[in-house]
């Protein structure tokens, strides 16, 4: 800065420091970025940021998509069968969509823990402005409660797809020889202990979805209030009708309503 032609920042200061800045003080690693613009593009922090949104993006629509799927519950025994029976038929589709899936969890998971690091990296003086320290508090919120909803998935698919934890599902089939979704989930959701540890995994899944909508606007440099207000309360919205949506199902079958 120059204050009556003089730069501020070089005087006072014995001539070793002569150059130093607030920058200089807490000097940032210098990092090195590869040739390749694709590698490059994901060794920059905003490469991480817009992976970790689209990746977010996919997995909102799976949820979106599976809880269609599960809400026909409401529909009876036949209609929610038939759907389970209609995806088991897609064969190898159905491999290729699971497999899919699967990497992008594990490319949402990874790029979201490199860019925590890259993040720490980055800026080790910690908290000294309260806005950083805001943004840190909610970043780490959305770790712990990603990581909680990735042992309630990795629970859910023992309990329900793969069947580990109550064995006596895989002999539930209905009148026509299939799977028996419908009285599997009725039975599933009977557990009171069940229903309970599902409704916490589900209440956590909505805050991380709706945290994940705020990143999302800003990695996407939404700056317009109207909308990221609009998304903001879209997000909320969406987070509450994945929640009761979700929630619906133990607990109707936890109170007898379905049956
Ligand atoms: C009350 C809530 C939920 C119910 C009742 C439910 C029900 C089910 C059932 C019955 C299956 C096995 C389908 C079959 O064998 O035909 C299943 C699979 C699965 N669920 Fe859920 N689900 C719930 C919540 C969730 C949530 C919140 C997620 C993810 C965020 C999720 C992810 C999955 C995945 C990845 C599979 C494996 C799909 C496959 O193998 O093709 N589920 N779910």
């Amino acid at each position: 800065m120059f204050f009556g032609g003089t730069n501020i920042d070089t005087i006072r200061y014995p001539n070793s420091l002569v150059h130093m800045s607030v920058a200089t003080a807490f000097p940032t690693p210098v990092r090195k970025f590869s040739n390749n613009p694709v590698v490059a593009f994901y060794q920059s922090s905003i490469g991480k940021k817009i992976v970790v949104a689209v990746t977010g993006l996919c997995l909102m629509l799976f949820v979106l998509g599976h809880l269609l799927g599960n809400l026909q519950i409401y529909l009876g025994e036949e209609q929610l069968n038939s759907y389970s029976q209609h995806l088991q038929d897609l064969g190898p589709l159905l491999w290729i969509v699971r497999i899919a899936l699967l990497a992008i969890v594990v490319i949402h998971i990874i790029s979201t823990i490199q860019l925590a690091i890259q993040n720490r990296i980055a800026n080790p003086q910690k908290y000294a402005v309260a806005g950083y320290q805001r943004s840190t508090r909610a970043s780490r919120t959305m770790v712990i409660t990603g990581l909680i909803v990735l042992c309630f998935i990795i629970f859910h698919l023992l309990h329900y797809t793969f069947q580990v934890t109550h064995p006596e599902f895989r002999d539930l089939h209905d009148a026509q020889g299939r799977h028996d979704v419908y009285h599997m989930m009725i039975t599933g959701f009977k557990e009171p202990l069940i229903s309970f540890f599902y409704a916490l995994g589900l209440f956590l899944l909505a805050s991380h979805i709706s945290h994940g909508f705020q990143s999302m606007t800003q990695t996407f440099g939404i700056n317009n209030r109207k909308v990221s207000e609009l998304i903001f309360n879209g997000g909320r919205a969406f987070s509450w009708f994945v929640f009761i949506g979700y929630v619906s199902i133990p607990m109707t079958i936890l109170l007898g309503i379905v049956k």
